[in-house]
């Protein structure tokens, strides 16, 4: 099985495509996978996971849309059953802190029979320049519902280097990294710090967290995304998960990505320039 493609579900997500680029520059074999892939990997059709599974040897696994929906322990029970009957010596499963749903998920995975790693992480740093709050930085207003809460932000880049080091050497099998960033900060402090270094002013709008998912509801957004945000804005981001975590360290022998450094690096990608970057709304 030495040379079988690693699996990787959510080739074009934030850690996911991160984790395909590394290996590859390291001569691994991989089968990057997601809906939009040949073949497909659908989280939401069973029928497309075995094709995507077989002939692999390990996976590093992404869940859509989160391991706390209700539905997630089911569908990765479901998923582990097919992955070991496929024979799968080895997978690593992304997850979340705080998450009931997630916990119950990986505790699937553990009791599975199959060498796993979990990777938990806090919020990541991506979150503002490759998802939902990328729009708002561009615009110069960034609305999320009101919470002073501190969240240690975790680098996707850390991320994908603790995956990769788990996929690539065996000495790190069965054991869970919980990862975070080395700062905890809440949204205006990261705004701040954002608006600071970029040179231009971007206002952070807090406003209740009702008003938020109902705007949301207005642009015609999923229920199913609806329900993932109030969850992360309430229960996730109740105070728990504000505690530093050494899981970067633990497992590279490096400290984890400072936010300044991410900010910096972001700045120096383009992606918060508003001149070039097409999502400016
Ligand atoms: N973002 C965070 O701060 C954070 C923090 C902790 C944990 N996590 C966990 O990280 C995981 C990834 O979340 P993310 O928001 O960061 O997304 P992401 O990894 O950036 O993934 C987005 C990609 O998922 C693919 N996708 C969407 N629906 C799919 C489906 N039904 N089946 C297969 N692929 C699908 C899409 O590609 P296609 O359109 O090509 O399918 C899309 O490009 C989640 O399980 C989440 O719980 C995230």
């Amino acid at each position: 099985m030495q040379d079988s493609p690693i699996l990787i579900i959510g080739k074009n997500g934030k850690t996911g495509a991160r984790v395909d680029q590394r290996l590859q520059s390291l001569g691994y074999a991989t089968r990057p996978v997601s809906r939009s892939t040949a073949p497909s990997f659908d989280w939401e059709d069973p029928a497309t996971w075995e094709s995507a599974i077989k002939g692999t040897r390990s996976a590093y696994v992404t869940y859509q849309p989160d391991l706390a929906v209700p539905r997630a322990e089911a569908t990765i029970k479901s998923f582990v059953r097919v992955a070991a009957e496929a024979g799968l010596e080895h997978m690593v499963l992304l997850s979340g802190r705080g998450e009931e749903g997630a916990q119950r998920a990986e505790d699937v995975l553990i009791s599975s029979g199959i060498p796993w790693n979990i990777v938990r992480c806090s919020w990541f740093n991506q979150n503002f320049s490759e998802n939902f709050m990328l729009e708002g930085i561009l615009a110069g207003e960034l609305v999320l519902p009101a919470t002073d809460t501190l969240e240690p932000f975790v680098d996707a880049d850390d991320i994908a280097d603790v995956a990769v080091a788990t996929l690539t050497d065996p000495r790190h099998r069965n054991k869970l990294y919980e990862l975070t960033g080395p700062r905890a900060l809440n949204f205006a402090q990261c705004i701040e710090e954002v608006s600071e270094a970029l040179g231009r002013p971007v206002k952070y709008t807090p406003v209740p967290l009702n008003d938020y998912i109902n705007a949301l509801r207005e642009q015609g957004v999923s229920e199913d995304y609806q329900w993932l945000l109030r969850e992360l804005f309430t229960v996730v981001f109740d105070g728990r998960n504000s505690n530093v975590m050494t899981g970067v360290e633990e497992a590279l022998g490096r400290p984890a990505t400072d936010f300044k450094a991410y900010v910096q690096k972001t700045i120096g990608s383009g992606a918060w320039n508003t001149t070039t970057n097409p999502n400016v709304g």
